[in-house]
């Protein structure tokens, strides 16, 4: 881990589940539940080193078409991860991060709706700011993002709360999902692929990227090590020049 310059928002695309899988023989679930294992120890690691936020892609809105035993197997994984969140609530409060959802996560949408309501309960549970915010993307697209904080913004223009002309980047930034969070620093980006994947597009805008072939699953500590490393000896100069 570097001395100094640790990034202060992480993204991270888990992906390579069902490589990893297929690798040995076992089934897709197989491989997604070993990434919610790689996902816990990193979450770990990060809140020790005192990295504040940390996003997860879990679950784009293109997800959905892939096969029905699988969509229905991960969200079986996000049933179980909100069951521990309630059975483990002492357990929890001792660790050092917390886990909220962000995501296309309305009413009526494809997300179960037991699940929707879970999740909708613990966004409203309080805030603790001294820990890592740990944000898990479920029915998650940039792009829709994008346009979700655009029908806010039109409605307030509607209701003459806002001048059109005088819109800013805050405005726009005020509803994204991730309002109120520090900029993307970083996404990593496992398994060989390098696309962002209409992840966190306008919080990546000066985000560093770090690749690596590493399949998610079998991503540990000293990966994560690895790219604070080449974040840390990166120059950024957010359009200025030295
Ligand atoms: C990408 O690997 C992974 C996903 C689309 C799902 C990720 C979901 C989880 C790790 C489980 C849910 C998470 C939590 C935190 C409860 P892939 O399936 O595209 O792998 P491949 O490219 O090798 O096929």
């Amino acid at each position: 881990m570097p001395q100094s310059g640790l990034p202060k928002h992480v993204g991270i695309i888990m992906d390579g589940n069902g490589r990893w899988a297929k690798q040995r023989g076992l089934s897709r679930t197989e491989g997604h539940k070993a990434g919610v294992e790689a996902f816990e120890r990193i979450c770990e690691y990060a809140a020790d080193i005192g990295i504040p936020h940390l996003t997860f892609y879990a679950f784009s809105t293109e997800n959905w078409q892939r096969p029905q035993a699988e969509v229905d197997a991960i969200m079986a994984l996000f049933r179980r991860q909100l069951d521990d969140i309630e059975r483990r609530k002492g357990e929890n409060e001792q660790k050092r991060w917390r886990i909220r959802y962000i995501g296309d996560l309305d009413d009526g949408g494809p997300v179960p709706r037991d699940i929707f309501l879970r999740l909708r309960d613990m966004e409203a549970q309080a805030a603790d700011k001294d820990k890592t915010i740990v944000s898990i993307a479920v029915n998650y697209g940039g792009r829709q993002e994008i346009l979700h904080a655009a029908k806010r913004i039109a409605r307030l223009v509607a209701a003459g709360e806002k001048q059109a002309d005088a819109l800013c980047l805050q405005d726009i930034e005020d509803g994204l999902y991730t309002a109120g969070q520090p900029a993307l620093d970083l996404i990593i980006r496992p398994s060989g692929e390098q696309r962002l994947s209409n992840f966190l597009l306008w919080q990546s805008a000066y985000a560093e990227f770090w690749f690596s072939d590493i399949l998610w699953p079998d991503f540990r500590e000293t990966d994560f090590d690895a790219a604070l490393e080449a974040f840390a000896a990166r120059n950024r100069r957010f359009g200025r020049v030295e």
